[in-house]
């Protein structure tokens, strides 16, 4: 008895031990979430065809790309598109194309997605201006505002932000992003992807949003944009992969990859960085949708002979959604017949877009966008405009104030010369597209508001550069320069103090606005330079969209307002700034260059086996790493940028002279005295240098920085 029943409790076990391991296995598969169990609900019922088209995202305009996708609404209507973004319009306007997905069969929502890259119908200053604050409770606050605007007219996705990591000012990109450092840089794509997303994706006024452009893209070579980028694993770590990787842990809801290639293969293909980095090593549960048309791309790349290629390629690297190129959906049913791309990669990709869809809301209430009584009240609002003043407040960066000529006493009389001075759509970047140029504050109307002595003249062309005459229509006309001139400088004479906004136009940064010569235009320097010969003093306030090659400028500027591109509130907040209601606190998140020849140019680099100490002129055949015709040093460098008041910082305290282990904390004390007479900010920078390392490291990082000390620490 015992034997037998030893025997059957043994057959027992073992068929116990089988049943539970088939249960566990199929619970296993089972997803365990809601979101999990509605998308394979959902999944079991689609055809092949209403899988692809998931994967499938459209644009009815060519604004932020080389092509439109063709018959974009039977395409939405049909089903066949899944996906649409850049739709522009009225709320009403926007909610009669997104409804479009009740005509297909299961009625799957449509993501809506556009670019708010800094702000929707309130415009904030550009990414790399709002980087100069450091203040990443006030950059949240503008990625919020921008998802209560955008969300309220129908927009459901944005792709923002971008965090390319960029030491290549030649590069018209950098306006986008959050400069060179990736400590920074990763606190910066947190904050914004916390206030587009908020704590609930499905919160009417979230937006999902979308870190791009993965990867590595800041590095294009020679500051030429779409360029290959090369650089080390070790480097790619240290420097460029952070950003991306915050936003991931930050619960970003999907990854846009870039247009250049890593390691040889085009980001849109690369199994390494989709697959094995992304998925394997760094756990991304969204999505990845590629850059405008990237899947074609691969031809011209020259890694894919046709488009049917070009998306198995991308498919099986692990992409899972084809922005504007329409070869996915074009190809794949084909290509799975062939066995060349499994059901299962089809299926990975069309879950993941689905349970980006779930988490939106949007399979409950597909339209919970659409809301223009809440449009109508939150769009350009007294408080996001004042948000908005506060941020264009504290991006600005104090470069220079000789004699203390700022800030101006309104009784002074003032010459407010310059292109910039008084145009609106300047203000914006070539991204803020939907932006609200009619309420923008012109310099002008802002100094007007504070002082009743302002006179104003033009002064110069933006530029007698060809090229842009060519393109943008724009005429240079060498008589009306010369009037221009002449009216400016007589304005100049009967004033106390000459303030000249020059600099770039819209069109000279951002997407595929790469340039050789970083200057301010010719035309503009010479206006400068005869201002200066008056004899008057002369602020200089730049709008640009990077760091510029201002060595030559200085000697004719006695002070210098870096203001970017400024957005909405540029008048008010230039007005604060110029007139001490705010005292410049902008910290330089990019350096400014003494010239193109030191490019690429950064503060965390590398102190060589022969390093030069800058100021010491290199004599000839001094073997040491340096230039014969140029310092080492910038202009101005990374984390600089002067106040009104004076900050004395006394002896730094450590903790310990020596650290054992990695979870040892170091304790820095100091003392900070505002010494000077005016209230001001200050954001406190901590770098490191690891002066013996197994690899060679910075001569300094960033790895510690509290701004605005009276409120926050971050
Ligand atoms: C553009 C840009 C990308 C943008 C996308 C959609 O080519 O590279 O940043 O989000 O297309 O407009």
């Amino acid at each position: 008895m015992f034997i037998t029943m030893k025997k059957n409790y043994n057959f027992f076990i073992r068929h116990f031990l089988v049943l539970g391991l088939f249960a566990w296995l199929l619970s296993a598969c089972q997803p365990k979430t809601e979101h999990g169990k509605f998308t394979n609900n959902l999944m079991a019922k689609m055809t092949i065809e209403e899988k692809i088209a998931q994967l499938n995202l459209v644009t009815p305009t060519s604004k932020t790309g080389p092509f439109a996708t063709k018959n974009v609404l039977e395409k939405l209507k049909e089903g066949t598109a899944g996906n649409v973004y850049s739709i522009m319009g009225s709320p009403e306007f926007i909610h009669e194309r997104v409804s479009l997905a009740d005509s297909t069969r299961l009625k799957i929502p449509f993501l809506n997605g556009l670019d708010i890259i800094h702000g929707y119908k309130t415009v904030f200053p550009i990414p790399l201006g709002l980087s100069c604050s450091w203040d990443s409770v006030l950059i949240e606050k503008t990625a919020r505002v921008a998802a209560i605007e955008g969300s309220a007219v129908g927009y459901n996705w944005t792709f923002s932000p971008m965090v390319d990591i960029t030491r290549d000012p030649r590069w018209g990109r950098v306006m986008e992003g959050a400069g060179e450092d990736p400590y920074l840089g990763s606190i910066i794509a947190r904050a914004m992807i916390k206030g587009y997303q908020g704590d609930d994706l499905s919160n009417p006024s979230s937006l999902m949003a979308c870190v791009k452009h993965m990867g590595m893209y800041g590095a294009s070579e020679a500051g030429r944009d779409y360029n290959t980028t090369d650089m080390s694993r070790l480097t790619m770590y240290q420097n460029y992969l952070p950003p991306y990787k915050a936003a991931i842990d930050a619960g970003v809801g999907s990854i846009m990859t870039s247009f250049n290639d890593i390691d040889g293969v085009p980001a849109t293909a690369n199994k390494w960085l989709l697959t094995d980095l992304l998925r394997k090593e760094w756990g991304f549960k969204g999505f990845v949708v590629s850059d405008y048309n990237c899947i074609q791309e691969l031809i011209a790349h020259g890694v894919a002979a046709n488009y049917k290629q070009a998306a198995e390629l991308s498919i099986n690297a692990g992409l899972d959604m084809d922005m504007a190129s329409e070869s996915i959906v074009a190809s794949l049913k084909e290509s799975i017949g062939e066995g060349k791309v499994s059901m299962k990669q089809l299926d990975n990709a069309c879950r993941r877009i689905l349970e980006a869809k779930y988490k939106l809301g949007l399979f409950e209430d597909p339209y919970r966008n659409y809301d223009p009584k809440r449009a109508e009240k939150v769009i350009l609002s007294d408080n996001h405009k004042l948000l908005a003043r506060e941020a264009t407040c504290k991006s600005m960066v104090l470069l220079k104030n000789d004699n203390n000529v700022l800030p101006l006493n309104n009784e002074s009389r003032i010459a407010l010369i310059g292109p910039f001075a008084n145009v609106k759509n300047q203000m914006f970047s070539m991204w803020a597209f939907r932006g609200e140029t009619d309420s923008v504050v012109t310099i002008l109307n802002g100094l007007k508001k504070q002082s009743s002595k302002v006179t104003y003249a033009e002064g110069s062309f933006v530029t007698n550069e060809p090229v842009f005459l060519k393109k943008s229509r724009a005429y240079y006309n060498e008589e009306e320069q010369k009037e221009m001139l002449a009216n400016a400088l007589d304005l100049a004479k009967k004033s106390d103090v000459i303030v000249a906004v020059l600099g770039e136009a819209m069109n000279m940064s951002g997407e595929a606005k790469s340039k050789t010569d970083i200057s301010i235009p010719d035309c503009q320097r010479e206006l400068l330079k005869k201002l200066k010969a008056t004899g008057k003093p002369v602020v200089l306030v730049l709008i640009n969209g990077r760091p510029l090659i201002l060595l030559d400028d200085l000697q004719y500027a006695d002070a210098i307002i870096e203001a970017w591109r400024p957005g909405t509130m540029a008048g008010d907040a230039v007005a604060d700034v110029l007139f001490g209601k705010y005292n410049p606190s902008g910290k330089l998140t990019m350096t400014f260059p003494r010239s193109v020849g030191q490019i690429p140019i950064y503060y965390n680099h590398k102190n060589t086996g022969r390093p030069y100490v800058d100021g010491q002129r290199g004599g000839l055949m001094k073997f040491k790493s340096y230039y014969l015709d140029e310092l080492n040093a910038p202009l101005f460098p990374f984390g600089y940028g002067l106040s009104y008041t004076s900050f004395e910082y006394g002896d730094i305290v450590l903790s310990d002279t020596l650290l054992i282990g990695n979870d040892k904390a170091l304790e820095a004390k100091f003392s900070i005295t505002n010494t000077g007479k005016y209230a001001g900010e200050e954001t406190v920078q901590l770098y490191l240098n690891d002066l013996v390392a197994s690899v060679a490291r910075p001569v300094k990082e960033l790895k510690k920085f509290i701004y605005n000390l009276e409120n926050q620490k971050n």
